[in-house]
């Protein structure tokens, strides 16, 4: 499959990202695509017409076409599990298969719930805030879409409770009232314990159960765990994955923190990117582009890491949501089939805000041995009125990526530029929740579409399993009810335990 990449990839080396630059200037304009308020420019990556055709064919022999219609029409991607993964009947109607159009009723059905919940304490004038608890999926997406869209005299200030560590917790509620506040608990599994630790230290603090509400798939746990009537519990079903969840209930938080308006746009937003990543020959399809371009760098060019930087504050979180986005979804190394793959699968996804990081990380983007390849997002028209201040924003997010594809020579070694460092330009017009709602179906899609490519399940997480079942073991040995049978794991509780006593 990717032997053509190689040979691609080998020619390619020895052809500067400069020199491609300068022997077809045209590429910037026949690089980059647009879909609704999403620019994209890849021409700043190591590739050439030739390597891109190649890239189709590849995405022709995938099948890219075929699979996206097998996640909307909701077939069993999921095969580890046998599920659908119908993210994309939560935000439309975009599939008339028979399980898409029960799955989009469910979610309409759930909406309208929403909507009414909603509305229902946004007029109880006693609730001023907002505590969601829940984690990864159940916790990133929202509390990122609220950072980006949150406006500074909203009708209720929300915040968002993760960690096992109850400094979290403690925190939060220091600054809040029992009787203004209300509790949601996020968590598809419920089963998951930092949620229902927190669930429980919040129920307790709250006093008043009918102020407690929670978003599941399982029902019957958080009557059992928490005491939540079903009249309270909006719901989550398995063809929804935990990081795929935020377009469901699990966007509550989003709602109660931005309007149902704001909510309905998002999802509108994400729909109408479905509709283009769905009906698009790969040439033009936005989210193939990306899927491609991720596995090029990953897999002919080498990259182990990839970084994103997004040049606007409001999109400070991207890079965690899209850390378990990614990571999640391609840290695998079995395919579908449970044989090894044999290629390199997810890059290490890290990044920072803009300008910020310019001055803490990317000395090593411009000068390190690695090549890091770099997703900068921007935001052309920004919501203040400091235009000297965006001017100076948006000049620093083209200069980064400039200068790192270009590099600058020089006769002493330590302040030459070795440039031909590759980077995708994202460019949203504004950032309002149809415009996030296209980026970050965008990521979803890449993310997805990379999956197939390489031939490996984007929708489990067994890997994260392990390290759950080995904490919950450790209980009885941290108490010093038993000894743990790892011998550095007994080491190190005996220090805890001697300065814990
Ligand atoms: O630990 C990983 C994980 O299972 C994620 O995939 C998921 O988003 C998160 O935990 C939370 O799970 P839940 O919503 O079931 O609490």
């Amino acid at each position: 499959m990717f032997s053509h990449l190689a040979a691609e990839a080998e020619r390619l080396k020895t052809i500067p990202l400069q020199q491609l630059m300068r022997q077809d200037p045209q590429r910037a304009q026949d690089f980059a695509l647009r879909v609704g308020p999403l620019y994209a420019n890849f021409a700043r990556q190591h590739y050439d017409r030739q390597a891109l055709d190649m890239l189709f064919r590849l995405a022709a022999k995938a099948e890219l076409g075929a699979a996206m219609q097998r996640l909307v029409d909701g077939e069993a991607v999921n095969v580890s599990e046998q599920r659908a993964a119908l993210h994309t009947a939560l935000r439309g109607d975009i599939s008339a298969a028979q399980a898409a159009q029960a799955a989009h009723r469910e979610a309409q059905a759930a909406l309208a719930r929403m909507q009414a919940l909603v509305a229902a304490i946004h007029a109880d004038e006693r609730i001023t805030d907002v505590v969601s608890i829940g984690i990864g999926g159940s916790d990133l997406g929202p509390r990122m879409v609220v950072d980006a869209l949150q406006k500074t005299h909203a009708r209720l200030r929300v915040h968002f409770v993760s960690n096992a560590d109850a400094a979290a917790i403690s925190r939060v509620l220091a600054g809040l009232k029992p009787e203004n506040t209300l509790g949601i608990v996020i968590s598809k599994s419920f089963g998951t314990q930092e949620t229902l630790l927190n669930g429980r230290i919040l129920r307790d603090w709250l006093e008043d159960d009918t102020r407690l509400y929670a978003v599941t798939a399982n029902q019957s746990r958080a009557a059992d765990e928490l005491g939540i009537a079903p009249e309270r519990i909006l719901p989550m079903w398995d063809w929804v994955g935990g990081r795929y969840s935020l377009w469901s209930a699990v966007g509550l938080p989003i709602a109660l923190a931005l309007g149902m308006p704001a909510f309905v746009e998002l999802l509108k937003g994400a729909s109408a990117f479905d509709a283009h990543a769905l009906g698009t020959p790969v040439a033009e399809n936005l989210a193939m582009r990306h899927a491609l371009t991720a596995v090029w760098n990953r897999q002919a060019m080498g990259a182990a890491t990839q970084a994103v930087m997004p040049y606007d504050q409001r999109l400070a979180l991207m890079p965690a949501y899209l850390q378990q986005l990614t990571m999640e979804s391609l840290g695998k190394c079995v395919r579908c089939d449970g044989q090894p793959v044999e290629a390199n699968t997810s890059p290490v996804w890290w990044g920072g805000v803009g300008s910020d990081c310019q001055h803490s990380f990317f000395q090593a983007l411009h000068q390190g041995s690695e090549i890091v390849p770099c997703d900068f997002i921007g935001v052309i028209r920004p919501d203040h009125g400091f235009a000297e201040n965006h001017q100076l924003l948006l000049c620093n997010l083209l200069a980064q990526s400039q200068a790192l594809a270009n590099g600058k020579p020089c006769d002493d070694p330590h302040r030459a530029y070795p440039g031909g460092r590759p980077s995708t330009l994202l460019m949203l017009d504004r950032l309002d929740a149809f415009a996030l709602g296209h980026l970050l179906a965008l990521y979803e899609h890449s993310v997805y579409l990379q999956a197939v490519l390489w031939g490996i399940n984007a929708f489990d997480q067994f890997g994260v399993e392990l390290g759950k079942q080995v904490a919950s073991a450790l209980l009885p040995a941290l108490r010093g009810e038993s000894v743990a049978e790892d011998a550095v794991t007994a080491a190190l509780i005996g220090q805890i335990r001697s300065i814990d006593s």
